[in-house]
């Protein structure tokens, strides 16, 4: 019962690297509350100092690495998580824009059962964000947990000792935790109440909604209109303070190759046989791949009225049909348009690095669509 796969969501992070020229020996000097300093790799060095700033409204952005945050809309967002690698130039940058620069935090839920062990984590992840002049953490624990788990009060006392840490050593600081698309569906069970109460605010991951095995095999969306924000209204039912939520909405797709396409449109991936649904194949694939291929599909976009969703269908060049279902400033408009009536926090997506910024004029008119869709419609 895993299908699709969690792809991109499941890299394993390469270590940040630190400062230039720092050496442990100068930890304890950044340590004190002296933020302009020798070792501030901005230009200005008031750029060195934690954003305090609280916004109205959060646009939560995940970056992988590479340089393509030169060209992000740096008007609308508020937080930047550096997933993969971090970069100075890009803190700076964000600095300057007033946005936050945050960590990647991924520990181990067996581990952080003994209270030394999380204690030291949190430490190491606090002297981190100083020593990088960062703003906070981004805890992504995407990891099963059974509702009976003695883990289960672990992690939210995890997530309870890192937001204090962080609020008392760095002034301003953000903690936020991400979480399913639902609460439930699950094999991950979070005390979500507890969870959102302890930190900022949590980055609802509003995609990898379809799994073939509920759906006869079939491809279909991958935030499906209906299912992500009956998700919505499933946390706040929980008790959780709509003000504690970010939407967060793909930048990526899913291609099936299928073994059949009916005459409307349904790609069968699959014979629906135990094991259920075995030899899927999918994958994801990035806005900017589905732009560049969509003019020379078989069906060019196609809206499903159902699913609030666009997906086309293509022929690859062993003659074997495919379906992609993607996300587009049509369907990520009417997902944001709840953000208004049901007053979340805000919005982000995974992951801005998906969007195409080569400047061809083409694929920069996309690029600004997609940003402009994140934006409320007052
Ligand atoms: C969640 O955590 C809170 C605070 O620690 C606790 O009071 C509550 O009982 C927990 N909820 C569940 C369902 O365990
Ligand atoms: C949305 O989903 C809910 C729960 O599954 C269902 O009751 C409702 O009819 C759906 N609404 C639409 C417009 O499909
Ligand atoms: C497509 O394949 C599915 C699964 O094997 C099957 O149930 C269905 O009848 C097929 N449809 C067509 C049009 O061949
Ligand atoms: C694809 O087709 C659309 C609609 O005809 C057009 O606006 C767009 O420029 C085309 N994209 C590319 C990459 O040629």
């Amino acid at each position: 019962m895993t299908l699709p796969p969690l792809g991109s969501r499941r890299l394993l992070a390469r270590p940040l690297r630190g400062v230039p020229g720092l050496v442990p020996l100068l930890l304890p000097l950044l340590l004190a509350p002296l933020w302009a300093g020798a070792n501030c790799p901005c230009q200005d060095p008031n750029l060195c100092r934690p954003i305090s700033h609280r916004p109205n409204f959060e646009v939560f952005v995940f970056d992988v690495g590479e340089k393509t945050w030169k060209f992000y809309d740096w008007s609308q967002i508020t937080t930047v998580v550096l997933f993969e690698t971090y970069d100075s130039e890009l803190m700076c940058h964000a600095h300057s824009k007033g946005a936050r620069v945050v960590l990647k935090g991924d520990v181990s839920l067996k581990a952080i059962m003994d209270p030394n062990f999380r204690a030291s984590w949190i430490t190491q992840q606090v002297q981190l964000a100083k020593t990088q002049y960062m703003d906070g953490i981004n805890l992504d624990i995407e990891q099963e947990l059974s509702c009976s788990s003695p883990e289960y009060d672990a992690l939210t006392a995890l997530v309870k000792e890192t937001a204090d840490s962080f609020h008392r050593e760095i002034e301003g600081s953000q903690v936020t935790f991400d979480v399913n698309w639902s609460p439930r569906y699950t094999d991950r069970c979070y005390n979500y109440t507890a969870i959102a109460d302890a930190c900022d605010f949590v980055f609802v991951m509003s995609y990898d909604e379809h799994n073939p095995v509920w759906s006869k095999c079939t491809a279909a969306a991958n935030a499906p209109y209906n299912t992500t924000l009956t998700g919505y209204d499933d946390f706040i039912k929980k008790g959780i303070n709509p003000k504690k939520l970010v939407m967060g909405l793909p930048w990526y797709g899913y291609d099936y190759t299928c073994l059949n396409l009916s005459k409307d449109d349904v790609c069968f991936t699959a014979k629906a046989h135990s094991p259920p649904c075995s030899g899927v194949l999918t994958h994801q694939v990035p806005y900017k791949e589905i732009m560049k291929q969509v003019n020379s599909s078989l069906s060019g976009i196609q809206w499903d009225k159902d699913q609030k969703s666009p997906y086309y269908n293509y022929k690859d060049s062993d003659g074997r049909i495919h379906q992609v279902w993607f996300d587009n400033p049509q369907s990520i408009s009417l997902k944001a348009a709840y953000i208004q009536n049901r007053g979340l926090l805000g919005i982000g997506m995974w992951n801005a690095n998906c969007l195409d910024y080569s400047g061809d004029p083409i694929a920069k008119w996309q690029t600004e669509d997609m940003w402009r869709a994140l934006k409320p419609k007052l």
